[in-house]
């Protein structure tokens, strides 16, 4: 232990790192949540559990897992599946990119690890959409491979016990908290262990009133025993949100509606929307509005259409941009669909029901397309 109090030297309360795991695992043992990705665990399903995990919420994640794993049960199911069927099950979810990478990654576990998903560290390193954090936990809870994790509530608990007085995202700290979570491994039940801690920050080690009185590892906690745990971390620059308004404009004919898919390069890409414009640089008038959204659904769609508002308007926070979505609709569609590189169609109100769509186009879809009905 001297060796971690030397390296470590705000940790002055870490005398026992033995006692640290065992109290930690004792509380685990007792207090986890009952999850299904902690039933019957391989790697596939870690994986899956730890993709979706980030930014997202245990209690959100778990509906999603369960009918995930049914879905695709295993790395051959997925690497086969159309990509549109993997973003279906991830529709709500949000941060598409994950589901597009764990399909690319399934591709190449198939290609070059026989779809068997690789117990290499190294190996599961190469992968898309796998870093440092998410190799560590998969190995370490699938395989107990001794690894560190580092994570939104590891770094808030460790900052606790290091008593960090400085942003724990700067580079230098996340070295120093990288350390710190391998000094603190057990050489038994690395899985348990490194759970256990994320769950201790879940639960106990919590960011705003941590409830210090229950936590197993109170009696190593500097931050406790200065009652600073309300102040550390140190909460540093806030994100800058992006204001930006957007329109939406539901084109139909003969009950069906038109859709189009997202391009690579847009925030939705490969997902459906509705016709969909930024009113950032447009006149404010509605008439002007009307028109030029007209104009705009001439020139990319080839229809000409009488453009109205509809007194509608959809709010949505999507990473660091705040949309106010204001909702159009076209009367009196003429012209033939055009076809270029947008790929556009005219689908069914069921039809909708089954596409994989933006998180905005499946509000619009519930709100606007029933009153239509
Ligand atoms: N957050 C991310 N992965 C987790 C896990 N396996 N247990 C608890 N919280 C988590």
């Amino acid at each position: 232990m001297t060796e971690l109090l030397n390296q470590f030297p705000d940790a002055t309360c870490l005398e026992s790192r033995s006692g640290f795991q065992r109290k930690l695992l004792k509380w685990f043992d007792r207090n986890q949540r009952d999850l299904p990705w902690r039933r019957n665990r391989n790697r596939y399903r870690v994986w899956v559990s730890e993709i979706m995990l980030q930014q997202t919420q245990v209690t959100t994640v778990i509906d999603y897992y369960r009918r995930f794993i049914q879905r695709f049960p295993n790395v051959k199911t997925l690497a086969q599946a159309d990509v549109e069927d993997v973003l279906k099950q991830w529709e709500g979810l949000g941060y598409y990119r994950r589901a597009r990478q764990m399909h690319a990654a399934a591709r190449v576990i198939m290609e070059t690890h026989k779809g068997r998903f690789p117990r290499d560290y190294q190996a599961v390193l190469q992968l898309p959409g796998i870093g440092r954090y998410t190799a560590g936990a998969i190995l370490s809870i699938a395989d107990d491979l001794p690894l560190p994790i580092l994570e939104g509530n590891t770094i808030r608990l460790f900052s606790r016990l290091l008593l960090l007085h400085s942003d724990p995202r700067s580079s230098r700290n996340q070295k120093w908290l990288w350390e710190f979570a391998e000094t603190l491994l057990p050489s038994q039940r690395t899985g348990d262990f490194n759970q256990a801690l994320m769950e201790l920050g879940a639960l106990i080690c919590t960011p705003n009133a941590p409830d210090c009185l229950h936590c197993p590892v109170q009696f190593c906690c500097p931050a406790f025993a200065q009652g600073k745990q309300g102040e550390i971390p140190v909460r540093v620059r806030k994100i800058n949100y992006l204001e930006t308004n957007e329109a939406v404009v539901l084109v139909s004919r003969k009950r069906r509606f038109l859709v189009r898919k997202c391009l690579p390069d847009e925030r939705w890409a490969g997902l459906w929307d509705f016709p969909r414009y930024s009113l950032d640089d447009t006149p404010s008038g509605e008439r002007q509005r009307c028109g030029a959204l007209q104009k705009q659904l001439q020139q990319d769609y080839g229809l000409q259409t009488t453009v109205a508002a509809m007194d509608q308007e959809i709010r949505h926070a999507v990473t660091r941009f705040r949309i106010t979505l204001s909702c159009y609709q076209a009367l009196d569609v003429r012209g033939r669909l055009k076809k270029d590189r947008r790929e556009s169609c005219w689908v069914s109100p069921d039809e909708i029901r089954e596409l994989p769509l933006s998180a905005t186009g499946r509000k619009i879809a519930e709100r606007l397309i029933r009153q239509d009905g």
